[in-house]
């Protein structure tokens, strides 16, 4: 971490959300009048969700996967820039599907890692206050809701990912699924992620090898409930 954005962190107290906003000032690009995007840390250690995801796992999503998309993701975007400065209308389609995928691997993972904590800090405790009305509501039981993310989670053909959503116009929690690394704006503009799970095979596959449903089951002891409260609460009518 950048010694000036630690310092900022540590002095303003300031959360897993804005010390991203920070970090997201890459100087090369920023020179030239644009910002880029840098690989958030962990709110905790690779190894702290284990046994139910490994510290290897952990590790190598965060450092390898996630900052090849924010690699990726700052590359097109200069890019992006370049054909937008030059007039360059059909460059400017062409970077469109690399800036979803790659964007939208950064912008997916980034609420992962939050919707992620270690048992010690609260990791499956059930949701209290107006989420949990919320599910009892919408879905019947909190196991309802769990069991209709594991089956949805489980049957999305090939990469990609489940999400608990407040949709903001219908005023409903929804279950979504999205393709690749499509973020969940792309199924509604009105959804809001309170809860992201990666079912792409780089995120469970060292440990549960092609058995997808069991790393479903084990997911939920680690999931950060208080988190996915709090954003239920702020964007809550
Ligand atoms: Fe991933």
């Amino acid at each position: 971490m950048a010694l000036r954005a630690l310092v900022a962190r540590k002095s303003l107290g300031l959360g897993f959300q804005s010390e991203a906003k920070i970090l997201a000032v890459g100087s090369a690009a920023h020179s030239r009048g644009f910002q880029t995007f840098s690989l958030p840390d962990l709110p905790y250690d690779y190894g702290a969700l284990e046994p139910a995801i490994s510290g290897e796992i952990m590790q190598l999503h965060h450092q390898k996967h996630h900052q090849t998309y924010v690699t990726n993701y700052n590359k097109a975007l200069e890019q992006l820039h370049d054909a937008i400065a030059q007039g360059d209308a059909a460059a400017v389609v062409k970077l469109q599907s690399a800036i979803k995928f790659n964007g939208g691997g950064h912008v997916n993972h980034s609420i992962f890692w939050k919707n992620l904590t270690p048992v010690s800090h609260g990791g499956g405790e059930p949701p209290h206050g107006s989420l949990g009305w919320a599910i009892d509501t919408n879905f019947g039981s909190m196991e309802a809701l769990v069991q209709k993310i594991n089956a949805e989670g489980a049957a999305l053909q090939g990469s990609g990912w489940v999400w608990l959503a407040l949709d903001k116009e219908s005023k409903k929690l929804v279950v979504e699924t999205t393709a690749n690394q499509d973020p969940l704006v792309t199924k509604g503009p009105t959804l809001v992620p309170l809860l992201g799970i990666d079912v792409w095979e780089h995120a469970y596959y060292l440990q549960y090898k092609n058995v997808r449903p069991d790393y479903l089951k084990n997911i939920w002891k680690v999931i950060n409930w208080k988190y996915a409260g709090e954003v239920y609460e702020k964007e809550s009518p």
